[in-house]
């Protein structure tokens, strides 16, 4: 397990001042070239959810569709895509979020999730926390347990955690 974290940690490439000064930009994409890191991750997550009764996985636009949709096909459940706003063509339900400057909106199908379902919620990566926060409102709007938020990495001086408030969070990496 810690050799698995370890490999997976050293497989995010760093870079520093993008996208703009002081920011330390985490790039997954690196950990995507390493077969075995991409596998590990993967498999780290389905073996905690596996047995969770979990019949949701709800992925955020962009990086939460690459780690999605593996995961939910390994644990049967279904995906569902948590869109930028104006990108789904059916009716939606949508919630705005707050950003560093000013505030975006994220959208889901209606009708793509029942009340009384149990989700996971997935992203690369938990900041400030809002982007999480929003997914979780719009879910629980329509009824539906959010059972767990997981990410690959936390930056956990941005304190998305607390954000999150009683809601578990699952990070396999902790960029410090
Ligand atoms: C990044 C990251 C998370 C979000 C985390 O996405 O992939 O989704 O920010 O930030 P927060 O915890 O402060 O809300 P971004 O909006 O940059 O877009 P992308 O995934 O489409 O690249
Ligand atoms: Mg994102």
């Amino acid at each position: 397990q810690d050799l698995r974290i370890a490999r997976i940690a050293s497989a995010i490439r760093v870079i520093p001042n993008f996208p703009k000064p002081g920011i330390m930009f985490q790039d997954i994409t690196t950990l995507l070239l390493d077969t075995k890191a991409f596998k590990d991750t993967i498999d780290l997550f389905v073996e905690r959810y596996k047995d969770k009764a979990i019949s949701v996985v709800a992925g955020i636009e962009a990086r939460g569709f690459i780690f999605g949709p593996p995961i939910a096909l390994a644990i049967g459940a279904k995906f569902v895509p948590m869109r930028k706003p104006n990108k789904l063509p059916g009716a939606v339900i949508s919630e705005e979020y707050s950003l560093e400057y000013g505030t975006d909106k994220m959208e889901m199908h209606v009708g793509a999730v029942e009340a009384g379902e149990r989700a996971l919620v997935i992203d690369d990566l938990i900041a400030t926390g809002g982007t999480l926060c929003a997914a979780i409102r719009l879910l629980e709007r329509v009824g539906v347990e959010v059972v767990e938020c997981a990410c690959v990495i936390e930056l956990p001086e941005l304190k998305g955690r607390e954000r999150l408030g009683n809601k578990p969070l699952f990070v396999l990496v902790n960029a410090a």
